[in-house]
Order: structure tokens, then sequence, then C-alpha cells
């Protein structure tokens, strides 16, 4: 889709670099002559979001490291003196943080925009597994990050969670074992975390690489699902939509300092600013808000080893999520009842979400296996069922035709 580079070197040492690495050209046909469906609304702002809060994260944690110390006995403490006595080690630690959250607010955006205008359809299977490869790679970062700083909730979290794999018959404790290099979460658990927590973010750098160059072969979804057809249905990426990024990232950013300097520890739990103690268990021992969806399917089982297989199955029915959905339309735009069902679905991850954080007792647990029933019955059961029995509204004939229809007022055809 990016096409052969029209791009012209404009002195002697560009076109003398052009013909031996030819990257101006590959810059100029990505993101400068690049065609983009002319209609793409604010929710296609997050995939620029997430690169800048990838970026972010690894330059605020390269520096973090600098002051930090992977060690039991230090960790605590070392987070204390970026804290107090790094200069603007606070905000570096603060933004890294917030940080986390933040890329994991715009990850979520981007992955229900996804679901809802069928960006997983074919031909972008790919970007799609892409995107949830990323995912996982971004919730193991998560997790291992948060055990860095060697709190309460920083062991105690890292212990329940690697303690999940000895439900697996056989190899459960063996893995266990290698997670912690040892018979409990130690410091030998603490170093390998911290080497893991550094090297995931590049392999999620090389990822989303390949991601954009996937989603660059099979050319941008857009609100209305239909392809583009002709020149007329698209415009070049850059200023249209560099020019539309740049103001949502600056919008999103704002959001950010505001959490980063205002409720820098809102996202946070008060306990982890108690050092780890192995023989003092927290009254309730909650994951970061990100993971709580699938801390509430986890408890939602009596069994250990079904609990796991249900979490991990979250996830795993994202990969297999173009080939259940049905429906010839694309975008929910189109679908009635496609529509209906997506929110249903979205409210039922925010419950989920709210139930993680919640005792698993009595009525919390009940509503949390009714919501985990739903949330594997909307891809097992709703998208195969009713991409058969819906019937969509009528398509417009080309991007061109919806947008002047949303001009006109007549919006059957627009979104
Ligand atoms: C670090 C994380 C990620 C980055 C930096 C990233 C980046 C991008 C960018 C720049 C785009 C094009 C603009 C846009 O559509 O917003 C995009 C598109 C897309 N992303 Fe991501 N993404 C990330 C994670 C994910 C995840 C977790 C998923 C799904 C599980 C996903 C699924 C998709 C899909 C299906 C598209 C195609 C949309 C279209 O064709 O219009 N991405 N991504």
């Amino acid at each position: 889709m990016s096409g052969h580079s029209t791009y012209q070197p404009q002195n002697g040492v560009m076109k003398w670099m052009e013909r031996r690495l030819p990257i101006a050209g590959l810059v100029h046909s990505s993101f400068i002559a690049y065609p983009v469906p002319k209609n793409l609304n604010y929710w296609w702002t997050f995939g620029g979001i997430l690169a800048i809060c990838l970026v972010a994260q690894i330059l605020t944690g390269v520096v973090l490291v600098m002051h930090y110390t992977p060690n039991t006995a230090m960790a605590f403490s070392s987070v204390e003196h970026i804290m107090r006595d790094v200069n603007w080690g606070w905000m570096l630690r603060y933004l890294h943080a917030n940080g986390a959250s933040m890329f994991f607010i715009a990850v979520y955006i981007h992955i229900m925009r996804g679901i809802y205008y069928g960006s997983y359809k074919e031909p972008r299977e790919v970007v799609w597994i892409l995107g949830v490869v990323i995912f996982l790679l971004m919730m193991a970062t998560g997790f291992m990050g948060y055990v860095l700083p060697w709190g309460q909730m920083s062991f105690w979290g890292a212990t329940v969670i690697t303690n999940l794999f000895s439900a697996f018959p056989i190899v459960g404790d063996p893995i266990v074992e290698l997670l912690w290099g040892g018979f409990a979460v130690d410091n030998p658990t603490l170093n390998r975390f911290f080497s893991l927590h550094y090297l995931l973010p590049f392999m999620l750098a090389a990822i989303v690489g390949l991601h954009i160059w996937a989603f660059h072969e099979a050319g941008n979804n857009n609100p209305t699902g239909v392809e583009p057809k002709d020149k007329q249905d698209s415009v070049a990426f850059t200023p249209y939509y560099t020019i539309k990024d740049l103001y949502a990232i600056i919008l999103f950013l704002i959001f950010f300092a505001w959490m980063t300097f205002m409720v820098p520890n809102f996202m946070g739990h008060p306990d982890n600013y108690i050092p780890a103690d192995p023989l003092v268990t927290p009254a309730h021992i909650v994951p970061e808000w990100y993971f709580l969806p699938f801390y509430a399917i986890l408890r939602a089982v009596p069994d250990k080893l079904g609990g796991v297989l249900l979490m991990f199955g979250a996830i795993a029915v994202l990969f297999v999520l173009p080939w259940l959905d049905t429906s010839k339309v694309r975008s929910n735009t189109y679908r009635p009842l496609g529509k209906q069902f997506f929110w249903i679905f979205v409210f039922v991850c925010l419950t989920l979400g709210w139930l993680g954080a919640k005792p698993a007792e009595g009525g919390y647990v009940t509503a949390s296996r009714i919501a985990t029933v739903w949330y594997f019955a909307h891809f097992l059961i709703i998208l195969p069922v009713l991409g058969l029995i819906e019937k969509p509204k009528p398509l417009p004939n080309s991007i061109s035709e919806a947008v002047l229809a949303k001009k006109g007022g007549s919006s059957a055809a627009a979104e």
C-alpha cells in the first residue's frame, strides 16, 4: 500500500545516500506520501499515542535504571533514593509509573476501536495477531516492573501470580522454580524480573515495527470498513494525519501530565510504600488496575487450574477473533445488532475490572461468573451466530460517498 517511493533526494549527499541505503525514501513513502483513508476519526490517533507511550517508557526507564539497585536488600530504598535525592528523580519515577497506566488506557481504547470497526478482519489478521502479541508482552513487562520497587504488593503480587503456574500438572512446579530461581520469591526472582523488564520493551519495539509494516501493507481500515476505491478516498499521511495525530498526542500528554503531577499515586496501591515482608500478608492482594478483568476471571473459577486456563484463554481467544466473527460487514457502524453487543461487551469488561478489585466472596463471585461466561460467549457464540443472522444496513459505495452523505446530513451511510 505504501507503494514505490516518489521521493526525490534534494541534494548531492541525499542522492548519494539514497543509492546506498534508501532510509529517507522509506520514511517518505511510509509517513509522508503514504495514502490514508480520508475519513479516519480520533479513535485512529491511538496507534500514534501508543508509539509515544513506548518511547516515553523506554526513555524514563533507562534513566531510572541508572539509580535503581536490583537487590532485595536495596531495591526499596534505591527507589526512595530516586524519589528524594536524585535530581528530578521523583518526576522520572512518577512519569514511568503513570506512563504504564497511560499506556494501558491507550491500548485498551486501541483494541476496542479495532473490535468496533472490525479492523482484525481480512486482510488485517496479521496486524491484529501482532497486536495481541504486543498486548501480552505489555502485560508481562508491566507485571515484572511492578515487582521492582520491592514493596508489599510487589512481593505478594509476584508470589500469587508466579504460584499460578504450579496449577499445571507435571511442568507446573519446575516452571515456578525456574521463575523464582529458587524455592520462593527472592533475590534471584527480582534479578530475572529486572533483566526481563529491561529486555521486553525492546522486543516490543521490534514487534511494533512489524505491526506498522503489516498495516502499511494492508492499508488502514476506516470507520466505514469499506476499502478505499480510488484516489478520491485517500489523503497523504503528511500533513493531514501528522497534524491530527499530533493534536491528539498533545491532549493525551496534558492528561498524562495531570495524572503525574496532580494525582501521581491515584493508580497505585498504598501498600507498595511498605517494604516487602514475606512474613506479613496484606489484607487484599490486588494487581495493577489493568490486570483486574483477567484477575476477576481467574477468581471466578473455584478450581485453580480451571481459573488459570480461563485467564489465559481470555487472551488466547483474541488470537482467533478474526475467524470467529462471521459477519461479511466489517464496521459496526452498519451492524445494528453487532453495535449493541459491542457495547454490552465493553460493559462486561468494565464490570470484570471492577469485580477484580473486590474481595472474592458472596455476590461478587456470582457476578464474576456471569460476566466471565458472557465474555467467552461474546467471542465463541455471539460473534459467530450474529454474522449469520444479522441484517446489516446498506454499505456506502465508497468512502467519499459516506463522507459526503454525512456532510449533507443524511446519516445512513455515515459514521
Ligand atoms: C505498543 C503498542 C501498539 C502500538 C505502538 C500500535 C501502533 C499502531 C499504529 C500506529 C496503528 C495505525 C494507526 C491506528 O490505527 O491507530 C495501529 C493499527 C492497528 N493496531 Fe496497533 N499498536 C499497538 C498495539 C496494538 C494491540 C495490542 C492491538 C490488538 C490487540 C492492535 C491492533 C491494531 C489493529 C487491528 C490496527 C489496524 C487498524 C487499521 O487498519 O486502521 N495494536 N497500531
